[in-house]
């Protein structure tokens, strides 16, 4: 879809549908909502009246019938005053994008929701809404044929700004805006996809297109590459499948003068999750395609990193594999040799993740210089019973950077929380038999996962997010579309965005 600015005034504007807004309470709309509310004759004071339009949360529609040359006018509900921010705005977006293309609108005209009445900057408001609306309007029809129950998607959209002066930063904002729904749409896009089509080997093509595009350094580790390094843990997971593991590493240099001004972002990429020897049950076993929503999620930062450009280096790996069973497959009880030297007693062999983490750890630090991690993976059910589907945990060694990155993550709408780290929990990853064991039981389960990643990470400052509970959308509301999520991809951008600034 197109999102364009244009100056003047909204019930000027030809279009299939307007948008305007409200706040929960007001009975008698101001600014743009009210310019259009005299055009229509009050029509929508007399609907608030009525009890019809309240501005909460959601749409409602009004047909002009000649009054106005746009057709329909869609009163976007704010919601209340107090609690309104740049996710009111992208949520506020989405919905509105979604009820429009319900509407079968191909054109349409939106006030700026937020810069008015709402105070915020014109350029972070642009960026929220076209965001929101990019999001929002998501969908994977990749698998469908025809025309597979495809949605026309409205075509344009035109920003509506009163003064020319706003004209250069909301235009801005909306490509910022465009970039960071597009990055995640395409982790939504990778992760969406089935394990049939989206194979380690083809992720590491996604990315390297991505790195192409954008002139980043890209490298894929085969196999004998990884048994070249030691990657005993990463190798263990993979020797089931008779897919080729792709250790996949891209780099975006921001700050080149400065080598050690750096972040390493590294996502689990499990691209089907079987659990191995180790079977999972039959139930919901196919959602373990988007097992590889960590390594999704960084390679859409990647995405966006390389066209925001912040001041800062950004090293991504996806260390790529399936996790399968077979007569090669890793056994319950066996012994690996981890990267680090560390040997691993494999307990299970659905606690594979962190397996693959362990090893791409080791290679960001000792052979890629990374000095500070965030890793992403959807590594254990018990983040899901922890926090549900509406925060993603984060777990670490460092309280500066993990504040960042839970920063990172508020304004981007990608709610976090942190879990804590006692050492006392290390106990249960002890093994009689090796230096470590991959599961820790199932009291605190997604805390000794965490212990056993943080293993690797040793003294340089890491944070572990366990998006196990919101890699997954169950409905479709504001910004967020039934399917993989796409979280932390914009939570990732910004904190580079962040750390760059901080410097
Ligand atoms: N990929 C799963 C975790 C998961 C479960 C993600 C549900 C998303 C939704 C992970 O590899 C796994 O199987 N974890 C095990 C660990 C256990 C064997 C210690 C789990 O959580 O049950
Ligand atoms: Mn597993
Ligand atoms: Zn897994």
């Amino acid at each position: 879809m197109e999102i364009k600015v244009v100056v003047g005034d909204i019930t000027e504007v030809a279009a299939d549908a307007i948008v305007v807004n409200l706040f929960q309470g007001v009975t008698a709309p101001g600014g743009a909502t009210g310019a259009v509310d005299e055009a229509l004759d009050g029509a929508i004071s007399d609907l608030i009246a009525d009890g019809e339009i309240t501005g909460k949360k959601g749409n409602a529609v009004i047909h002009t019938l000649g009054k106005m040359p746009a057709k329909r006018v869609v009163v976007a509900g704010l919601g209340k005053d107090g609690d309104f921010t740049a996710n009111t705005v992208r949520d506020v977006a989405g919905d509105a994008a979604r009820y429009l293309r319900g509407l079968g609108v191909k054109k349409a005209a939106t006030i700026l929701h937020g810069a008015g009445i709402g105070g915020m900057d014109p350029e972070e408001a642009a960026e929220a809404l076209a965001e929101g609306t990019l999001l929002g309007l998501y969908n994977f029809r990749q698998h469908k044929t025809g025309d597979g129950g495809n949605e026309g998607k409205p075509e344009e959209l035109a920003v509506m700004v009163f003064n020319p002066e706003d004209e250069e930063a909301v235009r801005r904002g909306i490509d910022t805006g465009r970039i960071m729904a597009e990055a995640a749409s395409l982790a939504r896009d990778l992760a969406n996809e089935p394990a049939n089509e989206m194979t380690p080997t083809r992720l590491a093509a996604h990315a390297e297109e991505v790195a192409t595009r954008h002139g980043l350094e890209f490298r894929v580790l085969e196999r004998s590459d990884c048994e070249e390094l030691g990657m005993g843990a990463f190798l263990g997971v993979a020797q089931g499948s008779v897919e080729p593991p792709k250790f996949i590493i891209c780099r975006y240099s921001g700050d080149p003068a400065d080598p050690d001004n750096n972040l390493g972002i590294i996502g689990k990429s499990i691209t089907f999750d079987s659990g191995g020897i180790s079977l999972k049950g039959a139930e919901g076993m196919g959602r373990m395609k988007a097992d590889m929503s960590g390594g999704a999620s960084v390679i859409g930062a990647m995405h966006a990193i390389g066209q925001l450009k912040p001041r800062i280096n950004v090293t991504m790996i996806a260390a790529a594999t399936e996790n399968m069973p077979s007569g090669s497959a890793t056994r319950p009880g066996d012994i690996l040799k981890s990267m680090s030297g560390k040997t691993i007693e494999v307990d299970n062999t659905d606690a594979e993740g962190r397996l693959t983490l362990g090893d791409a750890i080791t290679y960001a630090r000792q052979e890629l210089g990374v000095k500070r991690i965030v890793d992403i993976a959807t590594l254990t059910g018990a983040m899901g019973i922890a926090l549900g589907s509406v925060r993603a945990g984060v777990f670490s060694n460092n309280q500066e950077l993990v504040e960042a990155v839970i920063e990172a993550g508020e304004q981007s709408g990608e709610r976090m929380w942190q879990m804590p780290l006692d050492d006392d929990y290390k106990e249960q990853n002890k093994s009689d038999v090796a230096d470590i064991k991959n599961t820790g039981g199932r009291p605190a389960g997604s805390i000794t996962a965490a212990h056993f990643v943080g293993e690797f990470a040793e003294e340089t400052p890491w944070v572990h997010m366990d998006i196990a509970g919101v890699y997954m959308v169950s409905r479709d509301h504001g910004v967020w579309v039934k399917g993989a999520s796409g979280i932390p991809v914009r939570s990732l951008v910004r904190l580079a965005q962040n750390l760059a600034r901080r410097g």
